[in-house]
């Protein structure tokens, strides 16, 4: 039988590419699959047996749960971390994932292991004191790469805590190919959520994402693990967003907001001044928008800039934002409001490192370009949101209350909002509701 050490399929037939995934030189004779099993599932004669629900109970108690050290982290993993729970904890190399777990760790009263395949002891222990210096938590460290070796570490001491950093560069000796493959990041995975759920230990497997999505591993592993934590944001900034994409124990739909600093990560309570607080002198192609990440509002800068086109096609870049929508954008600016995108190249940004993935950033967005393309300044104090349609009407976005009234908050004293039947109270906030983006060109000319 022959492997494909990219995506693991097996085929009987050996040849150059692998008819699966369609990678090169990529299959390898292996032989037949160990009959493997089920994790967690008991075998032979009991298998059929039943529990009663009820006497798990006891492992299921919120009180086992062990504490990140943040209370806002926490309650994004819905009360701490679980027990015998795989976590993933995906992100951009560089992003801050080891600083995290290194907080986290730091915060432990209990045993735990920190074991690293990429890191010495001497790296991992600098950073450990960039963090803190007098922490009285007693964290092991192991520098290992073999799945196995890990296993059978936590098996026998059984730590509350265990870190594996990262599933890339760990190799599992049942699989063949480079360490890093989608079939050894699976089976290794399989592995420690086996060894977490038999031994209690609480396992955070860290995983290296790529910035275009092509998540190489982490993706494929959803599935299999129960919690997936993500951190993101722009490397060159401070701010950073943590995420739950997935969690078998709480919601997934809320954000924690860190701050990177000298001395690690701190949370912030009031990312919207964060990512407002670089703001100086009104420039033309700026406007604020409000846009929403779970349940939290966020204010942020909308920037963009137009440059006539010098030769050939004009160019057209977003970043924080859908390329393909900045297009669709563009497309309702020059045939709805007649601006001159066709002979100018755009460029759009989102400042801060976050990503709108949203429409309620479209007014905003529209309104930065035709303010660039006019040369006009928008004032400071005005912000703008809600989605824009291929005719140019303005289409109402969810949230309204919460967005307007983070806006006041900040001082904001204009909004340019969908036209919406109810409105929350405001006393120094002034809503323009608008039906269509013309009316928005308007407002513009005066
Ligand atoms: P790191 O946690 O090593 O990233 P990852 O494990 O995701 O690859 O952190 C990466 C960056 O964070 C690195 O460029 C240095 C910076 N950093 C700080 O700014 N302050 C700190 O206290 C620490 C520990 C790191
Ligand atoms: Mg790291």
């Amino acid at each position: 039988m022959f492997r494909c050490s990219a995506c693991n399929s097996a085929t009987q037939k050996w040849s150059g590419r692998c008819l699966n995934c369609g990678e090169w030189s990529t299959l390898i004779e292996a032989p037949d699959e160990p009959k493997k099993k089920k994790g967690g599932q008991p075998t032979g004669a009991g298998a059929a047996l039943t529990t009663p629900l009820s006497s798990f109970a006891h492992t299921a108690t919120d009180a086992r749960r062990l504490h990140s050290g943040w209370r806002e982290l926490d309650n994004l993993l819905g009360g701490g971390l679980v027990p015998g729970s795989l976590i993933l904890l995906a992100g951009e190399p560089g992003i801050g994932k080891s600083t995290l777990v290194a907080h986290i760790l730091l915060a432990q009263t209990e045993n735990t292991v920190y074991i690293s395949g990429e890191e010495s002891g001497e790296q991992v222990a600098l950073r450990f004191q960039r963090l803190e210096k007098n922490s009285g938590a007693k964290i092991s460290f192991v520098s290992s790469t073999d799945c196995a070796a890990i296993c059978d570490l936590i098996t026998k001491t059984k730590p509350r805590l265990v870190v594996v950093d990262s599933v890339q560069t760990i190799r599992h000796s049942e699989v063949m190919g480079e360490a890093g493959g989608v079939a050894h990041i699976r089976a290794i995975t399989n592995s420690l959520l086996e060894t977490a759920n038999a031994t209690g230990t609480t396992i955070i497997l860290i995983g290296h994402v790529t910035k275009d999505g092509s998540i190489a591993g982490p993706k494929t592993l959803e599935h299999l693990v129960d919690v997936v934590v993500a951190i993101e944001g722009e490397r060159s900034e401070k701010i950073r967003f943590v995420r739950c994409f997935k969690n078998r124990f709480g919601p997934t739909d809320e954000v924690v907001v860190f701050e990177m600093t000298g001395a690690g990560l701190k949370t912030v309570a009031d990312p919207s001044g964060l990512l407002l607080s670089e703001r100086s002198l009104p420039v033309p192609g700026s406007v604020v928008t409000c846009l929403m990440d779970g349940n939290r509002p966020f204010l942020v800068e909308i920037q963009a800039l137009t440059s006539k086109t010098a030769f050939g096609m004009p160019a057209r870049r977003a970043n924080g934002f859908d390329a393909s929508r900045l297009q669709m954008l563009l497309a309702v600016l020059g045939r709805r409001m007649g601006l001159p995108v066709d002979t100018h190249d755009v460029f759009v940004n989102i400042v801060g490192g976050l990503t709108a993935n949203e429409p309620a950033v479209d007014v905003a967005v529209c309104m930065a370009i035709a303010s660039a393309l006019a040369d006009k300044t928008i004032p400071q104090t005005v912000v703008a949101f809600g989605e824009v349609g291929l005719s140019g009407e303005i289409r109402r976005v969810n949230n309204m209350d919460k967005r307007l009234r983070e806006a006041e908050a900040r001082g904001f004293k204009f909004a340019i909002i969908p036209k919406t039947a109810e409105l929350p109270k405001l006393t120094s906030l002034k809503c323009t509701p608008l039906t269509d983006i013309r009316a928005l060109l308007e407002k513009f000319e005066k």
